[in-house]
């Protein structure tokens, strides 16, 4: 797949995964601190749910959207004003956002490793989910910091709409009326600068990428362990790799794959095609995309020590 394409740019790889919502909040944050040697048990937890679901991409998404929701404009008032990598996202009403449709299913998937290890926050857990998915999937490995404090309560939640939309609205606009609308524009490029949301039932149903036939890992075996369903950017969606630099620019690629207009402007722009194209080296992707995850992981984050 293409857990890929980041910060910049739109992502990564289909089958779009669970989509019931969370109508309640889930448990309030945890005030015990947070030791080494839980952080080392909830990773060997979410290893295990990793290989066991091939879930990398959802909980790669559901950490992004917890952290990609910081306002910088806000990042000079008190925690937790500017949202990001807070935990927030577990709560009604963010969980409940257009843009994270699906997302609930991920969270509890990982309610398990709360359980387990109660002294490490929300915001921890989604940001590990997402680095070991990079990670297990063939991805570099991340040099992730840890703990993060949780937001506690859905007043914490950011508001609706500041993530970044793939199309244009009916108004031809990206952002704007439903997103944060300093991020309007008519251009895809100039949105993706500025950002913000909305990403709902998007692709098809399924493709023959995503249909519960046998799709590629890491480790070049094969799998249908997985949830069907989604559009794929690349064909071989559950490893991660630079792929998705090598099949959006090229028109031969079989036309299941998704293609979005925030994916095009990538190499229509003069500003970010530089860099679409160093992309299809994959040690230049993987130095870049390994800064870029970890940055996006610490995103209004407030860490206290771990023990
Ligand atoms: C910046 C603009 C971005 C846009 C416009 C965008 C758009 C989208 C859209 C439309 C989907 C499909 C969601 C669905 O199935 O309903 C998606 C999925 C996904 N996105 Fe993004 N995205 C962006 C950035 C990112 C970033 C920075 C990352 C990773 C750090 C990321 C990771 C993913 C992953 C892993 C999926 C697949 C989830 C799954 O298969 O369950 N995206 N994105």
């Amino acid at each position: 797949m293409k857990l890929s394409a980041a910060i910049t740019v739109a992502a990564v790889s289909g089958a779009q995964a669970f989509t019931a919502p969370v109508n309640k909040p889930l448990r309030p944050a945890s005030s015990l601190s947070v030791t080494q040697g839980d952080l080392d048990g909830a990773q060997s937890m979410i290893d295990g749910i990793l290989t066991e679901k091939n879930c990398g991409p959802v909980f790669v998404r559901l950490a992004w959207h917890d952290s990609g929701t910081h306002d910088v404009s806000l990042a000079d008032k008190e925690w937790p004003a500017s949202g990001g990598a807070i935990g927030s996202i577990r709560f009604d009403p963010e969980i409940n956002h257009g843009a994270n449709a699906g997302l609930a299913g991920a969270i509890k998937l990982l309610e398990p490793v709360k359980e387990a290890f109660p002294g490490v926050s929300y915001a921890d857990i989604f940001q590990m989910a997402s680095a070991r998915g990079i990670a297990l999937a063939g991805g570099p490995e991340i040099d992730m910091k840890y703990g993060r404090v949780d937001a506690t309560s859905p007043e914490e939640c950011s508001p609706e709409g500041n993530l970044p939309d793939a199309e244009a609205g009916p108004e031809g606009k990206f952002g704007g009326p439903g997103g944060t609308a300093s991020t309007e524009d008519e251009s895809a490029a100039w949105h993706l600068r500025k950002p913000t949301p909305t990403e709902v039932e998007f692709g098809a149903e399924k493709t023959k990428f995503t249909d519960g036939s046998a799709t590629k890992l890491a480790d070049g075996s094969e799998t249908t362990a997985y949830t069907a369903g989604g559009s794929p950017w690349v064909e071989d969606w559950l490893v991660f790799n630079n792929s998705y630099f090598t099949t959006i620019n090229d028109a031969s690629t079989d036309e299941e794959l998704v293609k979005c207009t925030s994916d095009k402007c990538l190499w229509e722009d003069a500003g970010f095609a530089p860099y679409a194209n160093k992309f299809a080296d994959q040690e230049a992707f993987f130095e870049s995309y390994a800064k870029a995850h970890k940055a996006l992981s610490e995103l209004g984050s407030k860490f206290e020590p771990v023990e």
